[in-house]
């Protein structure tokens, strides 16, 4: 089954069940919190999370993630959780500074 691991929020394992799933509805399935201001629509940049391992296995840009790109927001190392979907195997994650909730602790 296709999963994402958190690396910084102690490599806290998802499981993702539906592969219709964003990332960010797998989170919140599994009861992981993460920032979306914006509501998932792809507007924000806020729930961007920097892929460490596996960025294949994601599905392909959207065209969210792309203006996003054009316009200097979302380096290439990173997605957008609202966006995109574990389509395959392992993906492993770091949440950036900018994304952290002040109630999680994170391991660094
Ligand atoms: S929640 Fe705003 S871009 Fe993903």
């Amino acid at each position: 089954m296709p999963s994402i691991t958190i690396q910084n929020l102690d490599n806290k394992t998802v499981e993702v069940t539906e592969m219709i799933q964003s990332v960010l509805q797998a989170m919140g399935a599994a009861g992981v919190d993460w920032m979306h201001a914006c509501g998932g629509k792809g507007r924000c940049t806020t729930c961007a999370m920097k892929v460490v391992e596996g960025a294949e296995n994601l599905s392909t840009y959207t065209e969210a993630e792309q203006r996003m790109q054009r316009q200097g927001r979302l380096p290439k190392v990173y997605r957008l959780a609202c966006q995109c979907i574990v389509e395959k195997g392992r993906v492993v994650v770091r949440v950036p500074e900018s994304g952290k909730l002040p109630h999680l602790e994170y391991t660094d």
